[in-house]
């Protein structure tokens, strides 16, 4: 199946829909991945801390696709912030994962009282101009590290990956990437569940036939969104991928609107440290 993308600022752009692998244990990494692009995901999203890179590097070889045909993401951990020792984890990533460039490459947290993000972006430039990182961007980042990494360097981050969704919809961020033209990406997209038996999500779900997964994975791309989330099964892999047949009309975009509490399932970017 063909995947929808998304323009990214660099004049690259990423596929809308990914699957994510945050414990996804390491020894069945590879075969997840490869069963997801099997199934039709273009992009693969992974970080060093999750400690399965290997196995993501391994199942993008055993899929068989050509390397144009599918996105990897890492990310830069906390305890590597800083601008050498983030050069050297991005270079050990790339080792893990069997992978002479990624495509995109995030600095996870921003860690505000660490205070070493800025040059943890000066270094994402770096490897992207030594073609280690096709695009750079971002995870976790609020409107003043953002402010601050493009005030300081002038590149902006092609991306922002946030925890959004039916509970937490982050309006004013959005309002904001949408103003730097930031892509948006949702984790956690499906606020472990604690909105599946919403009435507006419920009432989607029956009129289109889908389910209450489904709905909220197609709230995500109608509003824009990139989004990845992760199943360890098939068929939930499958379930995730089939949202291009149907659409949410305006007036259900609306009640899912209704939905957002600012209620956060993960921890708080402006205080997260841990590294
Ligand atoms: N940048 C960050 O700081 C950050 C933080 C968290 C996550 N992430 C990224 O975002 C990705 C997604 O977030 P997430 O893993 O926290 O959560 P998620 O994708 O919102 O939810 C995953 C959970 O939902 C279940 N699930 C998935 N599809 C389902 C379906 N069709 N029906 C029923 N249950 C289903 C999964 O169980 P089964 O496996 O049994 O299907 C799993 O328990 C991560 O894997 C990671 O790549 C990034």
């Amino acid at each position: 199946m063909t995947q929808p993308l998304l323009a990214l600022n660099d004049d690259r752009s990423i596929p809308q829909l990914g699957f994510g692998l945050w414990q996804v244990p390491a020894g069945s990494t590879a075969t997840t991945t490869a069963a997801a692009l099997r199934l039709g995901y273009r992009l693969v999203d992974g970080a060093a801390v999750y400690g399965n890179e290997a196995g993501q590097g391994e199942g993008v070889r055993q899929s068989g696709l050509p390397r144009d045909q599918f996105f990897v993401t890492t990310k830069v951990w906390n305890s590597d912030q800083g601008f050498d020792s983030a050069i050297r984890a991005a270079e050990a990533s790339l080792k893990r994962l069997g992978l002479p460039y990624v495509d995109l490459l995030l600095i996870h947290w921003p860690c505000s009282r660490k205070d070493r993000y800025l040059d943890t972006w000066r270094a994402l430039i770096r490897l992207r101009d030594d073609g280690k990182a096709r695009s750079i961007g971002v995870s976790n980042f609020l409107e003043p590290h953002l402010e601050r990494i493009i005030g300081e360097t002038g590149v902006t981050p092609v991306l922002n990956q946030v925890e959004l969704n039916p509970r937490l919809q982050q309006p004013a961020l959005r309002a904001f990437h949408a103003k730097h033209g930031i892509v948006t990406q949702s984790w956690t997209p499906l606020g472990r569940g604690q909105s599946f038996d919403a009435s507006p999500i419920q009432a989607a779900a029956r009129r289109s036939g889908k389910t209450p997964v489904q709905v909220i994975l197609r709230w995500h791309i109608q509003i824009g969104a990139s989004v990845i989330p992760r199943s360890t099964r098939e068929a939930g892999l499958a379930e995730n991928l089939d949202i291009f047949d149907f659409a949410l009309t305006e007036a259900e975009m609306a009640a899912m609107a209704t939905l957002d509490e600012g209620a956060r399932c993960g921890p708080d970017p402006a205080t997260f440290e841990m590294g």
